[in-house]
């Protein structure tokens, strides 16, 4: 039996897939259109129904139906499993129980729990009018699913009870505290975690929820606390099998579509700063949820947007905040910028009393290094507590930043504001690569962007033939004679051409064969370019073992060797004749010699 990426390949062509994301123009026996992942003007993304396969030449992002989906919905491999099973109709029965029958009880559970706080929500008109008069309206409260747990004991456990989960299910799901009884033996109690609290849902990226954050009401909770301790003001579901906080993004699957479209991400601090966010228009707005900003919530942001704009509160936890975020951030060569409410804490505050200013903020957002200059300049008074506070401040910015040219384009611009030399500034980026970050006893020297080398000749040409054997091999009807190829790869490299392409990544091998079938699909004399590439090649390798042999003579004369000097030099002299009958064989073509 096929298996189930197989079958479900079988009933959804790439074109439908991709199809109901981007607008494809046909190009040749492909189909072209703008890339969705990345911001372009003209269609580098090209797609292959014939092999189900995209690329775009944009990004380098290319794959199956599978990780296209992972992108642009930011999934997981099983999530994106998942979704297309059920586009397709193909039942997943056997994987589900295998992987997920623990997993689906747990957000069963959380299901009916958010069914319940919300049912508990419409009874307390009070709670109802504090929500109202911090700006949400009643759409709003419906759409994202707010509650209230009641402030008691064991309500909810005895809710949930009733349905048919287990203790060990209800504290699993992170809804329940178990804890051993000194007054009765020492045997397992259990009791609600949230009590008396507004219920905020978190919804992992394909919208099931996964967890809560529960806000504190009026003082509600202090009552029934255990201890003198006053209680936090909000309090979150802890790491579970299903909720990760270093993982989750308050309202990304919310937020995903806007989030795509504009290219553009905002980051808040809070769970109200999100949903007034997105009451007033601003979709693309996710928030975390008491925790700094991790790698992995970057890599959920960069899979939609190329651009991040910070919206933490005007406080100096807000600005710590703002700066570990943006050195996340940047340092995968996200462009980062920053707002700030003058006089307003946060941005539900602010869009509460002002969304076009908002809007505003928004639209003219300076990059977060122009900004904390900004700041740092108002807030300092003199010239030398300015530097310093911008030695502090914006040096670590500036040398995390993974996009170099972005990089020097700031360093110059800071110097410059500091009335300094660009040298002293990238002297104190070095040290600051070698010293902790204070403020959370990290390394700045976050792992940076991978540079890619300059190729040699010699890559070059072997992925070029690479990419016409993987098209030759894609065809029914081929042009060339794939097994003469092989052979003659073989001959000249001497290893089997199904090893060298094992070297190579996926998604570089269908860059590849895209670009192979771009050039070549139309040039008459296929025959006589490959035969070309494989003389370059040769001509390549020669001059490889050329230089090789010269090294080992230099060696030889070293050691005072005449033997080996002379063998050498033999070999030398045959590699040197090979390389003149090579280059003088360009008109004869390569394979009337083998
Ligand atoms: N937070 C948390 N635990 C706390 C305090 C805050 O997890 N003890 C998180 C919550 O996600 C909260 C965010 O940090 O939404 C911002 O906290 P804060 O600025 O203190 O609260 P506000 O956003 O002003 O909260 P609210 O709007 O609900 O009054
Ligand atoms: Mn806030």
């Amino acid at each position: 039996m096929p298996s189930h990426t197989e079958q479900i390949k079988s009933r959804l062509s790439i074109l439908d897939v991709v199809g109901s994301y981007v607008k494809l123009e046909r190009a040749g026996s492909n189909y072209k259109a703008r890339c969705p992942f990345h911001n372009e003007k003209t269609a580098s993304f090209f797609v292959s129904p014939g092999r189900d396969t995209y690329h775009c030449f944009g990004c380098n992002r290319g794959g199956d139906i599978f990780s296209f989906i992972q992108e642009a919905e930011g999934l997981d491999f099983f999530e994106s499993l998942k979704l297309l099973a059920e586009r397709a109709g193909v039942p997943l029965d056997s994987i589900e129980s295998r992987f997920s029958g623990e997993k689906d009880r747990l957000y069963a559970l959380l299901e009916d729990a958010t069914v319940f706080f919300t049912e508990h929500l419409y009874k307390r008109k009070d709670v109802l009018g504090y929500l109202e008069e911090r700006g949400l309206t009643p759409e709003t409260i419906k759409n994202f699913r707010l509650g209230f747990s009641p402030n008691a004991w064991r309500d909810t456990i005895l809710f949930l009870s009733r349905k048919g989960y287990t203790p060990g299910e209800i504290v699993k799901a992170g809804l329940a505290i178990q804890k051993s009884d000194a007054r009765n033996d020492g045997k397992d109690i259990y009791y609600d975690r949230f009590r008396g609290r507004v219920m905020f849902p978190t919804e992992n990226s394909t919208g099931r929820i996964v967890g809560f954050s529960g806000r504190i009401f009026d003082g509600e909770a202090r009552v029934s606390s255990e201890s003198d301790i006053p209680p936090a003001k909000y309090i979150n579901t802890p790491q579970t099998m299903l909720y990760d906080k270093s993982h989750i993004l308050y309202g990304y699957a919310k937020a995903k579509d806007a989030m795509r479209k504009e290219g553009v991400c905002i980051l808040v601090e809070g769970q109200m700063d999100v949903i007034l966010s997105h009451q007033a228009g601003f979709s693309n707005t996710v928030g975390v949820s008491g925790t700094a900003l991790t790698t992995e919530h970057v890599t959920l942001i960069r899979r939609l947007s190329d651009t991040l704009i910070l919206a933490f509160d005007a406080d100096a936890a807000g600005r710590n905040a703002m700066e570990s975020a943006a050195k996340k951030a940047l340092n995968v060569a996200l462009t980062v910028k920053a707002i700030s409410f003058d006089g307003k804490k946060d941005p539900a505050d602010f869009i509460r009393d002002d969304e076009s200013t908002y809007k505003k903020l928004l639209q003219e957002a300076p990059h977060v290094v122009l900004f904390l200059m900004a700041v740092l300049r108002k807030e300092e008074k003199d010239a030398l507590s300015f530097k310093r506070a911008v030695q502090k401040h914006v040096i670590p910015i500036l040398a995390v930043m993974g996009n170099k040219i972005e990089q020097s384009h700031f360093t110059a611009g800071v110097a410059e504001g500091l009335g300094v030399k660009e040298d002293i500034l990238y002297e104190e980026i070095a040290r600051s690569f070698s010293e902790k970050d204070s403020a959370n006893g990290e390394s700045t020297t976050l792992p940076s962007l991978q540079i890619v080398p300059v190729k040699r000749r010699k890559d070059r040409i072997i992925e070029q033939v690479t990419g016409v054997m993987l098209w030759q091999e894609s065809l029914s009807e081929k042009i060339l004679d794939v097994s003469l190829i092989h052979k003659t790869f073989t001959e000249i490299l001497d290893i089997p051409f199904d090893v060298s392409l094992q070297a190579f990544p996926e998604e570089e091998k269908s860059r590849l064969l895209f670009e192979a079938e771009m050039f070549y699909a139309n040039s008459g004399n296929l025959t006589e370019i490959l035969e070309e590439l494989f003389m370059n090649l040769r001509e390549e390798v020669t001059k490889e073992a050329l230089r090789d042999v010269l090294q080992k003579i230099k060696k030889a004369e070293q050691e005072d060797n005449q033997k080996l000097v002379l063998k050498y030099l033999e070999e030398c002299k045959i590699l040197t004749s090979q390389l003149n009958k090579i280059k003088s064989r360009h008109l004869n073509g390569v394979f009337s010699n083998i």
